[in-house]
């Protein structure tokens, strides 16, 4: 175990091999559940523990590094990937209280059936002594879930806030180097996991930015020695200002579609508009959510399958419409053979979406020139909302 400040060691693991999250996000670089221990002069402190399947593994760790007793196990936040391994644990270390809020307690115990008389329920601002070292409870609910909490070492400042300002990156070192590579993983991790719950980041961020603190150590990839670079990036990506970009999730069958997906790209790049076109069949949904963080402007495109869009369209419309990123704008292109209702099932799919709807461009087969005057009037709508927002 990795000491990294004062008596609190580094316990978690690395999951590499890892293909999938939720059994839906790629994750390229698989991902980390970090677990901390905390060795105060009174009690010693479990903080987060591990996802099931490494529970085996994760014990023999604590035994290897002579962990004999543990008096409290933390659980900031209910989900499995982190609270997996309690029924081991407390197995293992009998004597531990599971310190958590109502709200975890009961989810956990709703997955894994932990006895009541295992756990110590904590209120929000409540702090427990270690002795040398004080725990404070911060109530941070829907950082991603209702049960979620932050737990800040006071005598330390510095606080561990599981899920939130995470990264699915192999815990290689044991703080964050500030590289592009490290923000744009926390940036698509950002985008999978808390972007649906955008205010409730942004008031944490501040929070957490008056607390002025020295460490930040999350539940996913590595730590934040210095938390103004993590705390910085999610101010911009929470921000209800918006980037002078189109993303166009699109799906061609025999390249109708494509045709004016390229057209449209060429003609709003020359307008001075990043364009980002996204094939949903061949690229993952992950590089998708990560492109939706900022873009003002989303324009979907799909062929017709039978009666309706393609399914990848709908996939495409889905994620975005439960990821709710804050795109201003929306409209939907695409092409069909003998007839069908393309837009409806995706206008459905982002009903959760404050955006405006743009003009549709719904064609019959391989776009002719009266088709490239629709996406004129398209295009220059798009060009005309952006630069009422004073994107050009
Ligand atoms: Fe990393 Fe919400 O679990």
């Amino acid at each position: 175990m990795k000491e990294i400040i004062n008596n609190i060691f580094y316990c978690g693991l690395n999951h590499r091999e890892r293909k999938l999250f939720d059994e839906l996000i790629p994750l390229p670089r698989g991902t980390t559940y970090n677990s901390y221990l905390i060795k105060a002069s009174e009690k010693t402190v479990l903080v987060d523990t591990m996802y099931p399947q490494k529970s085996d593994e994760f014990l023999e760790k604590l035994e290897k590094a002579g962990v004999d007793k543990i008096d409290y196990i933390v659980c900031n936040h209910g989900e499995q990937d982190h609270s997996g391994s309690l029924p081991k644990l407390v197995k293992k270390y009998p004597e531990a209280k599971i310190l958590t809020n109502p709200k975890c307690k009961e989810l956990i115990q709703e997955m894994l059936h932990i006895k009541d008389e295992k756990f110590q329920v904590i209120a929000d601002g409540e702090e427990i002594s270690l002795g040398d070292k004080t725990l404070k409870f911060i109530f941070a609910p829907w950082v991603h879930w209702p049960d979620t909490m932050f737990t800040y070492v006071k005598e330390d400042n510095i606080i561990f806030t599981c899920d939130f300002l995470g990264s699915h990156s192999p815990f290689e070192t044991l703080f964050a180097p500030e590289t592009p590579e490290l923000l744009l993983a926390a940036k698509r991790y950002y985008a999978e996991i808390m972007m649906p719950f955008r205010n409730f980041c942004k008031k944490y961020v501040q929070m957490l930015k008056n607390m002025n603190i020295d460490m930040i150590l999350t539940s996913h990839g590595p730590i934040y020695k210095n938390p103004q670079f993590i705390l910085d990036a999610y101010e911009k990506w929470t921000a209800d200002a918006c980037a002078n970009e189109v993303i166009i999730p699109y799906v061609s069958m025999y390249e109708s579609t494509k045709e004016m997906v390229d057209y449209m790209s060429e003609k709003l790049s020359e307008k001075g508009i990043e364009v980002k076109p996204f094939n949903v069949v061949e690229e993952d949904l992950g590089e998708l959510a990560m492109e939706l963080v900022e873009a003002c402007t989303v324009v979907f495109g799909s062929s017709m399958v039978l009666a309706g869009p393609h399914p990848a369209a709908v996939t495409s419309a889905y994620i975005t419409g439960i990821l709710r990123p804050k795109v201003k704008f929306v409209s939907f292109i695409g092409s069909y053979g003998w007839g069908g209702v393309l837009t409806e099932k995706l206008e459905q799919s982002l009903s959760a979406i404050k955006a405006e709807k743009l003009t549709n461009v719904i064609i019959k087969g391989k776009p002719k020139t009266e088709d490239f005057e629709k996406l004129d009037v398209l295009i220059e709508e798009i060009y005309q909302k952006h630069k009422s927002l004073g994107l050009i």
